[in-house]
């Protein structure tokens, strides 16, 4: 049998991962490394760009060695990453001038509240597709500038290069010979437009960022050089790049107009693929590139949830209600309803499409007989509202009814919760055998750059259905939606009064 692999670096924001995978599309291996997570300030979060590629290519000499390949077995490598957050490092030295901003980071609030009242959202929105939101990396690129000695004169002299966290691993892992990103990572950044596909000279004048530090934009799946022989003996060709998020929906072979996966992990990102034409959003969705393969570019529609199974892991620190989080849906499926009890775990503001950072989290509808498990369902379902909410968005955004919703992440194997989503929504929620989409999605597209996969309509022999949760046609949800929103307007009533 002949053996051939492609492997995927997935680089999340608490951990770096290496997943082998095969010509079946299956894993053969997968080693993990945890980083430092960084809080200097109340709402900063930074991580040691040094740690994560020193975690990145530890991971990936681990799965190599355990899997016993020889390095001409793995045919490409495809990455993929968290997105937005920001290392500047210098071109002589390659070393990074500070710690990498990461996404989460709150610290250029204010800058970005600045932006918008000159009165630049809507022609910002239009180009990027985006919103003008600390969240995204043009104000963390601005804020090193500004705060980290001597950078603003070294970037005026062409010195200082910026980078998304694929950038930083690709400069690496190339010894330094490539500076590059690819379509879905730039279109995080604000500085790039998603329509002509190209950095935005007038987005680089409102951020006061010098167009010398800007990676080379590629497209998804392409090969952009090969590892350096200082690695390895062998070079192996670097032939695939997504942004997390827009490798899941790859991954999930949302590939057609309509398609819609929900990846619940702390956060929730929902995706919907729109087809080659970018739609603005007019009910606070982002609209982004999904990916670009060959000439085609395909566009998504994405609402982020910021609490999702992290209120899982809250209701286990915080709460004690249980002691490990997959106990959550024994004890939610004590009882039959939340008997009118609603969690809104707006933990860090409401993401889409509130958008309300003061937001904070708040328990709605007890009663003298509230129990755990009435809070322990309430806080599942919310995961699932919250997910309503930013469907509802994007059927209206795109005038089109969802037809399926395809899931992965760790949430994902809650069956209560996943039966209760496809309830809801009125709609079948798919879960696949592999819901490491992330990293399959990344193994998918260097695959199909070195011909490994021939193409999508290969790939889709490869993605198999682990469970569909039929919804329920009987069951009426209208009542509790309409109290679910109710709640979200408390708890924004709450934060601006
Ligand atoms: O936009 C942020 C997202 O890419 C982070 O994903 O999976 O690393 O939390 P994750």
């Amino acid at each position: 049998m002949i053996k051939e692999f492609i492997l995927a670096l997935d680089q999340g924001t608490t951990s770096s991962r290496a997943i082998l995978f095969n010509k079946e599309g299956k894993i053969e291996n997968v080693a993990q490394k945890e980083f430092k997570q960084i809080f200097p300030k109340s709402g900063w979060v930074e991580h040691n760009a040094q740690e994560i590629w020193s975690t990145q290519l530890a991971v990936l000499t681990e799965v190599i060695a355990q899997s016993k390949v020889k390095l001409d077995e793995i045919k490409a490598i495809g990455i993929t990453n968290q997105r937005e957050t920001t290392v500047v490092w210098n071109k002589k030295t390659g070393e990074p001038i500070h710690n990498a901003i990461v996404w989460q980071d709150r610290r250029t609030a204010e800058y970005c509240q600045a932006i918008a009242e000159k009165g630049l959202a809507k022609t910002i929105q239009e180009k990027t597709g985006l919103l003008i939101d600390a969240y995204f990396s043009a104000s963390k690129i601005n804020w090193m500038l500004t705060h980290v000695e001597g950078a603003r004169e070294l970037a005026e002299k062409g010195e200082l290069a910026f980078g998304t966290i694929d950038s930083w691993l690709v400069y690496n892992l190339t010894s330094g010979k490539k500076h590059i990103t690819d379509v879905t990572n730039a279109s995080r950044t604000l500085l790039f437009n998603i329509h002509t596909l190209a950095w935005d000279e007038e987005l680089l004048a409102i951020f006061d960022i010098p167009a010398s530090m800007l990676p080379t934009v590629c497209s998804s799946s392409e090969v952009y050089g090969e590892t350096s022989t200082e690695l390895g003996s062998r070079p192996i060709p670097i032939a695939g790049i997504a942004g997390d998020q827009q490798a899941a929906l790859f991954g999930q072979l949302c590939t057609q107009e309509g398609m819609v996966k929900n990846t619940y992990g702390t956060g929730c990102f929902l995706l919907m693929n729109i087809g080659k034409k970018p739609v603005i959003s007019t009910h606070k969705l982002v609209t982004t590139v999904a990916w670009k393969i060959g000439d085609e570019v395909q566009y998504a529609l994405e609402g982020s949830i910021f609490i999702g199974g992290a209120v899982v892991q809250w209701l286990r620190d915080e709460l004690g209600i249980v002691r490990h989080a997959r106990e959550i849906e024994d004890l939610a499926m004590k009882v039959d309803t939340t008997e009118g009890v609603y969690v809104v775990p707006a933990f860090s503001g409401l993401g889409a499409p509130h958008w309300n950072a003061e937001a904070r989290g708040t328990i709605l509808g007890l009663s003298r007989g509230s129990n755990d498990a009435h809070i322990a369902r309430a806080a599942l379902e919310s995961i699932a509202y919250q997910t309503y909410d930013i469907l509802q968005a994007m059927e209206k955004d795109s005038q089109a009814s969802i037809k399926e919703l395809r899931v992965d992440g760790g949430a994902t194997q809650n069956n209560f919760l996943m039966q209760f989503q496809a309830d809801l929504l009125k709609t079948n929620v798919v879960r696949p055998a592999i819901t490491e989409t992330t990293a399959l999605g990344a193994a998918f597209l260097a695959g199909l750059a070195v011909g490994f996969w021939k193409d999508i309509d290969h790939l889709k022999n490869l993605w198999q259905e682990d469970k569909t949760f039929a919804f329920d046609e009987q069951g009426d949800y209208s009542q509790r939606l309409k109290e679910w929103k109710r709640a979200t307007e408390t708890v924004k009533f709450w934060a601006n009064y």
